[in-house]
């Protein structure tokens, strides 16, 4: 195998523990790889007045591949206060280099699988008949529209005239909200392109092909959003009639999904939505296989092959400066997986997660979120696994 270059971003807080602990992993199974830094978070910001610094651009840009840990964002004002004093009064205004990244390199496409491990006591379990328990196996991939819908920035407070205007001439804005001063509107868009709409879809669709799922499940509520989330499902069919008539197409509203997670989670295979409603949908559905010590991610752009791949927890502050780190790395060390996914190391990533899996179910080596421990300093000596114990639990398997 050729040596590999990798973007290591660790970014804020716990993300550096974890993503030192997952690439150790890396390292065992075999993994070949020149690790390259890249600046990314808070410190950027504070000293630099940016969290994603040109340099870590070009990084990405030239080696295609990142592995990211989690980065802190603070509110508007916030930031502002803590630039350092050179860079006050600059007019500098923080944004999220999550967004940016994603935004800067198309990264359109998000994925997040969310699969229980066999003994993960914190797997969602319900109570069936005769006071039994059972515990549903999940196996849900979320395909997240990664760059468009709410959260592409276009959003106004006190919009400009132009835009008021505009509003002005849609039947519903007069009829609802033209007695209202300009100054008390704030005004967030959901846009929607064909091109990425369909992207996204097609991503889901051939996943659910590849990996043989039954069904994709359009998550949105085009009962309501007509337009935006209409077009999707509208596109969803056409998709799937021309090109996947095999699989199942299914539609479901992200408020009735979100009460189905605890009825029927075991019956969904690939959802698909846009961005907000992926991103809430993926939470969902982490919290019913261990929540954020086990959700992983990947987001690329498949035109460019960059992909950055992370665990979709943050950077977890007040843990950040525990003598010893108490984190469960597995959310990373999946991420890790996806990428060697990504990368055609399937082989090596199915020995990874066995692996985990099989340390999840012995349930010796147990981090304090596994433990259903309040997370303080002393939950190491209490029993709780560090981690880079999970970690060494791991390489041990491998
Ligand atoms: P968080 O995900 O950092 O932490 C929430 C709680 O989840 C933690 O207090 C901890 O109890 C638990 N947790 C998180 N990761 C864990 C792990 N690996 N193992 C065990 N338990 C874990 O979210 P929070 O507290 O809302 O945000 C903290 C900072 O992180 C903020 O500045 C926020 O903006 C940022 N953030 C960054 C993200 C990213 O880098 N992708 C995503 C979410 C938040
Ligand atoms: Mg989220």
């Amino acid at each position: 195998m050729a040596k590999r270059t990798i973007v290591s971003m660790p970014g804020d807080g716990i993300g550096k523990n974890v993503l030192e602990a997952a690439i150790r992993v890396l390292d065992v199974a075999g993994f070949e790889a020149e690790y390259v830094h890249a600046d990314i978070g808070w410190e950027f910001w504070c000293n630099e007045g940016n969290p994603l610094p040109q340099r870590t651009l070009y990084l990405i840009e030239k080696h295609k591949i990142a592995l990211f840990g989690a980065i802190t964002s603070k509110p508007k004002d916030a930031a502002a206060a803590e630039l350092s004093p050179a860079l006050q009064d600059k007019g500098l205004v923080y944004s999220s280099p999550i967004v940016g990244l994603r935004q800067h390199f198309g990264l359109d496409i998000c994925m997040r699988p969310c699969r229980s491990y066999k003994g993960n006591p914190l797997n969602f379990v319900r109570r069936g008949p005769n006071d039994t328990i059972e515990e549903p196996e999940i196996d849900a991939v979320i395909f997240r529209q990664n760059t468009e819908g709410l959260y592409s920035g276009v959003e106004w407070s006190n919009p400009p005239d132009k835009v008021y205007e505009a509003l002005m001439t849609h039947p519903k804005f007069v009829k609802n909200f033209s007695k209202t001063p300009k100054e008390e509107l704030s005004v967030s868009t959901r846009i929607f392109t064909r091109k990425a709409t369909e992207r996204i879809l097609r991503a889901a669709f051939e996943h659910a092909k590849k990996y043989g799922y039954k069904s994709v499940t359009v998550c949105e509520k085009p009962n309501v959003i007509r337009e935006t989330s209409g077009m999707m499902y509208k596109m969803a069919q056409q998709i799937q009639k021309s090109d996947y008539p095999e699989i199942e197409l299914w539609n479901t509203n992200i408020d009735a999904q979100m009460m189905w997670l605890t009825k029927n989670p075991d019956n969904y295979g690939v959802i698909v939505a846009g961005n907000m409603f992926g991103d809430i949908v993926s939470d969902g559905f982490a919290g019913l296989i261990g929540g954020l010590g086990f959700a992983c991610s990947a987001q690329f752009n498949p035109d460019t092959g960059i992909g950055v791949f992370e665990p979709t927890h943050g950077s977890a502050p007040k843990y950040a400066d525990y003598p010893v780190s108490i984190v469960n790395p597995i959310a990373m060390v999946e991420s890790a997986c996806m990428m060697l996914d990504y990368i055609d190391e399937n082989a090596m990533a199915a020995r990874i997660r066995k692996a985990v899996a099989t340390v999840v179910a012995e349930g010796k080596v147990r981090t304090y979120d596994m433990m259903k421990m309040a997370g303080r300093p002393d939950v190491v000596e209490k029993g709780a696994a560090s981690t880079s114990q999970i970690a060494d639990a791991i390489i041990a398997q491998l």
